[in-house]
């Protein structure tokens, strides 16, 4: 969908639907609404003494309009109550917005921007978010369909009608900007439903390269040879039991004048069987053909790459992707094997299900060769999280408050909440080996705690900061899920839009 910003007003604007909010509680509503309510007659403010819209969050009420605007239907959205009003209400609104203009079969539509001067929130950062929620919602994944339903009814345009004519170059960049990351979350999305036949090693490799050369990114694969001279032995290890043998995917991005980059290392584990330590096939948390999902991560680091570079942010940045498939056979590693990861430390596979943590060490220990000013890791590492912060919340961990913080912060902005889990000393002991300097698993109890606690071994002390998205990474649907209009069912995109929202602020906010 093509968004654009127009100067005009939305009450002569002529087009399919209009799109227009009302607060909570608003008997008679002003701005742009209020002109298209008195252009209509009073039939919106009817609408409200009637008892029919009450303005409550998320309500939506499609009026025709018999020609009395130029524009076909009214779409009417409830904004909520104005102190609860957040810019998270704004994707929201927008992506129930765009939705029903699915769902009527229209191919183009105009709507105002919600939100902007309520609570300190300006134009282009509102504009910016209706753009967002109403791209994100719109996502659907129909590349293995024959039929592609969904694709015919797609809205082809929306535009953005503003009297604000100063502001709108502000806003049509703060537009490109949002199309910018909500194609890249919507890249991660694809990504992760690709399924695992489709996205072996090699061939995960292919697309990511072509994507990264696409947006001028500098790229480098390590394959298994290079790998063993280098002494990976953690990936290899991980991958020995595919017939498809693992990868190190190196991007680098040169924005900035500072030397030392940011690292993003992501998990690329393209399926997930646990390998000897073969996976029920209905688990507790979930059956495991949802293992397609277990390289998220890395996706996840290389639509920020592209982002930022498409953004041309002034950083440098440097993405770190290991990838394998995690399979048993006659080749695979055994529990109870000991490997030597990158740098020397030995680690004593108890569970060749906790392989995340195996590439992440060798690749955080590479790392240090950039002498990274920070690092970040994501990764759909332990199940645990669910059970400790459930599928709404992302896991942070770390060695470094003050990054912490900003995966906080941006993390608040962008409606991708995190929390930090405790990284006690207390801990340690549940990774201590008989035979070698550590296991790879902790067992069972604060399981999430103990799984960045071993990577947290391989770190040095480079400020660093882990994301456990086992959880989010996912929308379910139900109770325990998600419940947002532009986080359709299946992967969700995160942490994108939050890591992409830390960069660019990153110099703003210490
Ligand atoms: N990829 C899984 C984690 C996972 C589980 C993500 C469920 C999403 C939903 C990871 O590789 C894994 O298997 N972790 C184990 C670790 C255990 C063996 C120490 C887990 O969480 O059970
Ligand atoms: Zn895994
Ligand atoms: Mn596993």
């Amino acid at each position: 969908m093509k968004v654009e910003v127009k100067v005009g007003n939305i009450a002569e604007w002529q087009d399919e639907a209009v799109v227009v909010n009302l607060f909570e509680g608003v008997k008679k509503p002003g701005g742009a609404t209020g002109a298209v309510d008195l252009s209509m007659g009073g039939s919106l403010s009817k609408l409200i003494s009637s008892g029919d819209f009450q303005g409550k969050f998320k309500q939506i009420s499609v009026l025709p309009t018999f020609g009395r605007i130029p524009a076909k239907r009214v779409i009417l959205v409830g904004l909520g109550e104005r102190h609860k009003f957040t810019i998270d209400c704004i994707r929201e609104v927008s992506g129930k917005a765009a939705l029903q203009v699915r769902d009527l079969g229209l191919k183009s539509f105009s709507t105002i921007v919600h939100g902007a001067g309520v609570g300190g929130l300006d134009l282009p950062e509102t504009t910016e978010a209706v753009t967002e929620g109403a791209l994100l919602a719109l996502y659907h994944f129909s590349q293995f369909k024959t039929k592609k339903e969904e694709e015919g009814k797609d809205p082809e345009a929306m535009t953005i009608v503003t009297t604000e004519s100063r502001r709108v170059r502000a806003m049509q960049k703060a537009v490109d900007a949002a199309t910018e990351i909500a194609s890249s979350t919507n890249l991660v999305r694809d990504m992760v439903n690709t399924p695992s036949n489709e996205k072996r090693p090699r061939k995960l490799v292919d697309m990511a390269v072509a994507v990264a050369k696409e947006a001028g990114l500098k790229c480098q694969v390590l394959d298994e040879n290079k790998m063993k001279s280098l002494g990976m032995n953690a990936i290899l290890a991980v991958g020995a039991g595919s017939e498809e043998p693992p990868r190190l995917l190196v991007m680098e991005y040169n924005g900035g004048k500072q030397t030392r980059p940011i690292v993003l290392v992501g998990k690329g584990i393209t399926f997930d069987t646990g390998g000897i330590s073969l996976k029920p096939q209905d688990g507790p948390l979930g059956p495991i053909w949802e293992m397609r999902h277990d390289m998220s991560g890395m996706a996840v680091v290389l639509a920020v790459m592209t982002t930022a570079a498409r953004l041309k942010l002034p950083l440098n940045l440097l993405g770190l992707t290991p990838i394998a498939e995690n399979m048993p056979s006659g080749t695979a590693q055994r529990p109870g094997d000991v490997i030597r990861a990158y740098g020397g430390k030995t680690i004593e596979v108890l569970s060749t299900d906790a392989e995340g943590r195996l590439l992440l060490a060798d690749a955080l220990a590479y790392a240090q060769k950039w002498k990274p000013r920070a690092m970040i890791d994501v990764a759909t590492l332990t199940g645990t999280v669910i059970y400790a912060l459930g599928r709404r919340v992302t896991g942070i961990m770390g060695n470094d408050q003050s990054l912490l913080k900003r995966l906080e912060k941006a993390g608040e902005s962008v409606g991708e909440k995190v929390w930090q889990l405790p990284m006690f000393d207390e801990y340690a002991e549940q990774l201590k080996s008989d035979l070698a300097d550590m296991t790879n698993s902790g067992g069972r109890s604060a399981g999430t705690i103990t799984a960045a606690m071993m990577l947290k071994q391989f770190v040095g002390d480079t400020p660093w900061a882990h994301l456990d998205i086992a959880g989010t990474c996912w929308v379910h649907g139900g109770k325990e899920s998600i419940d947002s209009s532009y986080m359709p069912k299946g992967p969700s995109g995160i942490p994108a839009r939050l890591l992409i929202y830390m960069l660019r602020n990153w110099r703003k906010s210490a």
